[in-house]
């Protein structure tokens, strides 16, 4: 049996700040509802899912004391890709110098949880260490003339490298899931851009993302007091707080960064991750409870043992 286990992350964000003042000077918005509604003070914009990605990636790759020839898969998680082909992975792993297989898996918010177990999956059948990227670049979808969405989104990047370990490995449980007859909950055309309900799809995911969690926790035969530190994806604030309480993990175990990026879809899981690291919240053992959700609709949890 060969498991998983994490050798180190790394995140990028473009240089651009964004305040929700520089918003409500062009919006009909305030500092104040943009705060009370979302938890969002401001995002980073700018920048291509391959530039970003090629960032997290190589700041992942030191941190881990690797370089690009010591990966054999890139597995790239996205929802913006820079083009409809070639998939953005290629241009990332001609930018990393990876020798081995790439490719995107697009889940939209919850596309890192389904990477991480992809990844897990590869592995299992006898790849070697993955470099996991998820990024997004919400803001070339958004029309930003639209308050409800314009508010919200975020560009930015997080990986990490996994390794293969013999054993069961790091990735104690999971679950991916997809309802396709709510894709019009949230969604963009070709070419169009970012819509959604945001309402329903708050209803939507505190519930799912709770029987998600509870049926991953069960998985792993625990219980959400055993988990150290809830990383979840980072689409509003309150959302967060009604996942907390509805599974009864004190929101001081949470990892929340929204309030400095936003939504950045499949880049908020890692960004938020790196940052409770960074920040010395992730022991090594710490159990996580990586939670996501998003447009299609799809939702995933995974249990993981930090042994970085
Ligand atoms: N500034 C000021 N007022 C606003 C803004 C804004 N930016 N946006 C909407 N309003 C107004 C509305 O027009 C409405 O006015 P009305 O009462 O006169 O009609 C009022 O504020 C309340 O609007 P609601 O939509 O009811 O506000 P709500 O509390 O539901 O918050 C929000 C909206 C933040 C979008 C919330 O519903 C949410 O976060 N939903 C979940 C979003 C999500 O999780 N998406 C999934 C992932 S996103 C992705 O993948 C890109």
């Amino acid at each position: 049996m060969r498991g998983i286990t994490v050798k180190g992350c790394g995140v990028a964000v473009p240089d651009k700040v964004v305040t929700n003042d520089d918003l409500s000077a062009r919006l009909d918005t305030s500092d104040a509802w943009i705060v009370d509604r979302t938890g969002i003070r401001e995002r980073h914009i700018g920048g291509t899912t391959a530039g970003l990605s090629i960032e997290s990636g190589q700041r992942a790759l030191a941190d881990a004391g690797l370089t690009a020839s010591d990966i054999d898969v890139l597995v790239l998680a996205t929802t913006t890709p820079d083009a409809t082909v070639p998939a953005t992975s290629a241009t990332v792993q001609d930018g990393l110098g990876i020798v081995g297989g790439a490719f995107d898996v697009n889940a939209a918010c919850s596309g890192f949880v389904y990477g991480l177990v992809v990844a897990s999956g590869l592995i299992a059948t006898g790849a070697g260490r993955i470099l996991l990227i998820g990024t997004d670049t919400l803001s070339r979808i958004t029309d930003w003339e639209d308050r409800k969405i314009a508010v919200l989104v975020g560009d930015g990047s997080g990986a990490v490298v996994l390794e293969p370990v013999d054993g069961p490995g790091d990735l104690l449980s999971w679950n991916l899931n997809a309802d396709g007859s709510l894709r019009n909950l949230l969604k963009c055309d070709h070419g169009g851009f970012l819509s959604m309900d945001g309402k329903e799809i708050f209803r939507k995911a505190v519930r799912l993302v709770v029987e998600s969690a509870e049926r991953a926790l069960a998985d792993a035969g625990m219980t959400a007091d055993d988990v150290d530190l809830l990383v979840p994806h980072q689409a509003n604030l309150r959302i967060i707080q009604a996942v907390c309480q509805r599974l009864g993990i004190p929101e001081e175990r949470s990892a929340v960064v929204i309030d400095r990026y936003g939504n950045t879809s499949s880049a908020s899981i890692p960004l938020a991750l790196d940052d409770a690291l960074r920040a010395g919240r992730i022991r090594p053992g710490a159990r996580l409870l990586l939670a996501g959700f998003g447009g299609g609709m799809t939702w995933a949890s995974a249990i993981f043992r930090w042994n970085a």
